[in-house]
C-alpha cells in the first residue's frame, strides 16, 4: 500500500456540547474544527472511519438555564439541540451521526453500562452527607449553593468555584452557604451513592497505561494526566457516579434504593459516543443507501470493542482531559472488552480580544450569529481559526489589529493578506490568464517544469505528516507556502509577457500553475471544503471520489480541459464589515445585550441606574507608585497602585498622552471591583477613571485635598 494511504479503522469523537447554549468560536477552534479536518483527511486516505458527536443534554447547567428561562429542561435541550446541529452543518462539520443524550436509546445504553459495572463488583455504595434544601425538599448540586468565598470574601461564590478569584471550592468551604433555589440555609443530610474506585484502577493499570501513551499523546495532555495520578493527597479517590437530581438518566429502577437518583452527567455523557454509534448503525440498517463509503464496519461494536481494533480518537478542549483520559478509560476497562482511546489531541483555549470567552457574560463570537451576519464567510472563519488554533497554548482571536506593530493574526489581516492576497490571488490569476491567453482551455505545452511537481510532492509530505501528528496549524501553513510559491512562480515566469515572445514557455508556466492550483484544490479540502470544491470546479475537475494521494500526480488536469467561467474566491474584509462585531463585544463587556446597533443608535446615552446599581461600584483613592510602558502596546501604561496596605496592577490606555514619569506620585480614582482582565499577558485589576479633556486627552481626577490612599469614594 502507498505510505500515504490508510486502511485502518478509526472512531473519531468530538466532545458532546452542552445543549444549554449556542456554540462559540472557542468551541470550534478547540475541538470541532480539528476533529473535522482530521476526519476529512482520514476519509480521503481511504480509512474506515466513523465521526460521532451529539448534544449533552443532562447536568446542572441545563436545569439552571431552564429555571432562568422558566422552561422545562426538555424544552431547553430541544431548542439548543436543533441550533447546535444546524450550526455544525452550516460550518461544514461533517459528523456521520449527531445524536443526543435525552433519547431512550442513550438512557438504555448508559443504564446497561451502569449495571455491567455493578455486576462486576466495580461500584460500591457509600453513605455520605450532602447539602439539602429544606424549603424545596431537594439535595443541592454544588452549583446550586452560594456563599462567601473563604479566600476573597466575594459573597456570591458558588459551591464549586469562586468566579471572582477563580478558586475551586467544595460547598462545605463556603461561609454562610445558601440555596440558590430558595435562599434557605442548606442542611447536611445523609444520602447513598455508587462510587467507582479510580484509585484502585490507578494502581492496577491506569498509571502505567498513561505513561505508555507519553510518546504518542501531546505533552499538554500527558502533563495534565500525570498531575492527576500522584500519591498521597494526589492519589485518585473513589468518585460518585450518581447524583440526587431529577433531570438525567435515572439509576435503573430495578436497583434497590435508586429512587430520585440519576447517573452523574460525566458518567453517562461519554457513553453518549457509544450510544450515538449504536444509533448510527440502527439508522444504516433502516436506510442502507445512506451508508457513507468510508464506513466499512457492520456493527457499532466494530468501532468500540477490542475485537474491532479501531483507533479511538477523542477531540476535546483542555477542560475535559481528566474525564477522557482517566475517568472514561477507567469505566471502559472496568466494563471489559472495550478499546481504550488511542489519541486525545486536546487543545488549549481560545481567548477573544485578550479576554477569556465567557458565556455567562455573553462575551463570545457566537457561531450562529456569525453565520447570519457574515453568511458568505464560512471558510474564512474555518481558515482563521485553524491558522490560530490553540494547539500547544492558549491563543487569541482578534477581529482587527489597531496598533502599529506589524502583525498578521487578526481575522481581517488573515483574510486580506493570506486568503485574498495569496491563495485567492494565485487561483484567480491562473484561471484568468488561461481564459485570456489560451481560450479558457488548459494549455498543452511540449515540455514540463519538474520543479513545480517537486514542490507539490514536498509540501504534500509535510502536510500529510503534520495532519497525522495533529499539527493542523503547520499543515495549513505548508499549504499556504505552496500557494505563495505559486505566486512567485507566476511572477518569475510572467506568462502575460512571454505569451508573445516565447509562447511555449507561457504555455508551460500556465499548465504547471494549473496543476499546482489543482493540487491546492485537493489538499485544501479538510480545511476549507467549500473553497476546495470551488477551485476544483474552476479547473474543470469533476471527480468526486478522489483520494488524498491523488494530489501528488504529475498531471491533475489534462491539456485541453475547458474551464468554466471564473469567479472570485475571497473578498477583502472591509472595516465596516467587522466594526459591528467589535462593537457587539464592547457592549457585552459593558453588560449590554450584545446586539448589533443600528447606525443611529451609536450615541445613545447609557441607561438609568438605581442607587443599588451605583453601590456596586467600589471606587477608591489610590496612589500611583510605579509606571512603565507595556512592550509592544503603544497605548498602554502598566501602573502599580497603592491603596491601603495592598498594591495592585492596573493597565491604562494613556501612554500616548502621559509618560511614566508624569504619572508616578499622582492620586487617582480607581474602580477596584471591575472584573480583572488580562491584556498582553498582564492581569489588570480594575481601572483608573479619567475625564475627557480637550482633543480627546484623558485628564486625571484627583481629590481636592489630602486623603489617604485606600479611602473610599461614595
Ligand atoms: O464540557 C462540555 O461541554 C461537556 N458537555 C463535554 C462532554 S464530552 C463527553 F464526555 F460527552
Ligand atoms: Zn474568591
Amino acid at each position: 500500500m502507498n505510505p500515504s494511504e490508510e486502511s485502518g479503522r478509526y472512531t473519531v469523537t468530538a466532545a458532546l456540547p452542552y445543549a444549554n447554549g449556542p456554540l462559540h468560536i472557542g468551541h470550534l477552534a478547540g475541538c470541532y474544527l480539528p476533529a473535522d479536518i482530521y476526519v476529512r483527511f482520514l476519509r480521503r486516505r481511504g480509512a474506515d472511519v466513523v465521526f460521532i458527536c451529539g448534544s449533552d443534554e443532562h447536568g446542572v447547567p441545563i436545569t439552571l438555564r431552564a429555571e432562568q428561562e422558566n422552561l422545562t429542561p426538555q424544552q431547553v435541550v430541544d431548542r439548543y439541540h436543533a441550533l447546535l446541529k444546524e450550526t455544525f452543518q452550516t460550518m461544514g462539520i461533517s459528523f456521520d451521526y449527531y445524536h443526543r443524550t435525552s433519547t431512550p436509546l442513550h438512557h438504555r445504553v448508559a443504564q446497561d453500562f451502569f449495571k455491567t459495572l455493578l455486576n462486576k463488583g466495580e461500584l460500591e455504595v457509600r453513605l455520605t452527607e450532602e447539602f439539602f434544601d429544606p424549603a424545596t425538599g431537594r439535595f443541592l448540586a454544588d452549583r446550586y449553593i452560594t456563599g462567601i468565598c473563604p479566600s476573597c470574601s466575594f459573597d456570591q461564590a458558588y459551591g464549586d468555584q469562586c468566579e471572582k478569584c477563580g478558586r475551586s471550592l467544595s460547598p462545605r468551604e463556603l461561609l454562610e452557604p445558601r440555596s440558590r433555589l430558595s435562599g434557605a440555609v442548606p442542611e447536611l443530610r445523609p444520602t447513598r451513592h455508587w462510587y467507582l474506585d479510580l484509585g484502585r484502577h490507578q494502581d492496577v493499570w491506569l498509571k502505567a497505561w498513561i505513561e505508555e501513551q507519553a510518546t504518542r499523546w501531546k505533552s499538554n495532555v500527558i502533563g495534565q494526566c500525570l498531575s492527576w495520578l500522584g500519591e498521597g493527597e494526589n492519589h485518585l479517590r473513589p468518585r460518585a457516579v450518581t447524583r440526587d437530581l431529577d433531570w438525567g438518566v435515572p439509576v435503573p429502577p430495578e436497583i434497590p434504593e435508586s429512587q430520585g437518583k440519576v447517573l452523574y452527567v460525566w458518567f453517562e455523557a461519554p457513553l453518549g459516543y457509544i450510544s450515538a454509534t449504536e444509533a448510527f448503525f440502527q439508522r444504516l440498517a433502516e436506510a442502507p443507501h445512506e451508508r457513507p463509503s468510508w464506513v466499512r464496519g457492520q456493527r457499532w461494536e466494530d468501532y468500540w470493542k477490542k475485537e474491532g481494533g479501531s483507533r479511538i480518537v477523542h477531540f476535546i478542549g483542555k477542560d475535559n482531559i481528566v474525564f477522557h483520559c482517566i475517568v472514561f478509560p477507567a469505566m471502559l476497562q472496568a466494563a471489559g472488552d472495550f478499546q481504550l482511546p488511542w489519541q486525545v489531541p486536546a487543545n488549549e483555549f481560545l481567548n477573544l480580544e485578550g479576554q477569556k470567552i465567557s458565556t455567562s457574560r455573553n462575551y463570545a463570537v457566537w457561531v450562529h450569529e456569525y453565520l447570519k451576519e457574515l453568511p458568505e464567510r464560512v471558510d474564512e472563519l474555518r481558515y482563521v481559526l485553524t491558522a490560530g488554533m490553540p494547539e500547544q497554548k492558549d491563543n487569541n482571536f482578534i477581529w482587527k489589529y489597531e496598533g502599529t506593530d506589524a502583525t498578521t493574526d487578526s481575522y481581517q489581516a488573515r483574510v486580506n493578506n493570506e486568503l485574498v492576497a495569496n491563495l485567492g490571488n494565485f487561483i484567480h490569476r491562473v484561471v484568468m490568464l488561461i481564459h485570456k491567453f489560451f481560450d479558457g482551455k488548459i494549455p498543452s505545452p511540449s515540455k514540463s517544469d519538474p520543479e513545480r511537481h517537486e514542490m507539490v510532492i514536498h509540501a504534500f509530505s509535510d502536510i500529510t505528516q503534520a495532519l497525522e501528528q495533529f499539527r493542523f496549524r503547520d499543515a495549513l501553513g505548508n499549504l499556504m507556502k505552496l500557494s505563495s510559491w505559486g505566486n512567485r512562480y507566476l511572477q518569475k515566469e510572467e506568462p502575460w509577457k512571454t505569451f508573445k515572445t516565447e509562447p511555449e514557455r507561457a504555455a508551460c508556466a500556465l499548465y504547471e500553475s494549473a496543476q499546482l492550483a489543482a493540487a491546492l484544490g485537493y489538499l485544501l479540502e479538510p480545511f476549507m471544503p467549500g473553497t476546495s470544491a470551488r477551485i476544483r470546479t474552476m479547473l474543470g475537475i469533476q471527480a468526486e471520489s478522489w483520494r488524498w494521494n491523488d494530489a501528488t500526480a504529475a498531471q491533475l488536469v489534462g491539456p485541453g480541459t475547458p474551464l468554466p467561467a471564473p469567479h472570485i474566491l475571497f473578498k477583502k474584509v472591509e472595516d465596516e464589515e467587522i466594526e459591528p462585531q467589535i462593537k457587539k463585544l464592547s457592549l457585552a463587556v459593558n453588560g449590554a445585550t450584545p446586539e448589533i446597533p443600528s447606525d443611529n443608535s451609536q450615541d445613545t446615552a447609557p441607561p438609568q441606574i438605581t442607587l443599588e446599581d451605583f453601590k456596586k461600584l467600589r471606587l477608591v483613592v489610590a496612589r500611583v507608585i510605579h509606571a512603565e510602558k507595556v512592550p509592544k502596546a503603544d497605548k498602554l501604561l502598566q501602573l502599580t497602585l497603592e491603596a491601603g496596605d495592598r498594591r495592585h496592577t492596573v493597565l491604562s490606555g494613556i501612554a500616548t498622552h502621559y509618560s511614566p514619569d508624569q504619572v508616578v506620585g499622582r492620586r487617582v480614582v480607581w474602580l477596584s471591583n471591575l472584573t480583572p482582565r488580562s491584556m498582553r499577558g498582564i492581569l489588570s485589576e480594575g481601572m483608573i477613571l479619567m475625564a475627557d479633556g480637550p482633543a480627546g486627552r484623558p485628564i486625571f481626577l484627583e481629590p481636592s485635598e489630602e486623603v489617604e490612599p485606600g479611602s473610599s469614594i461614595h
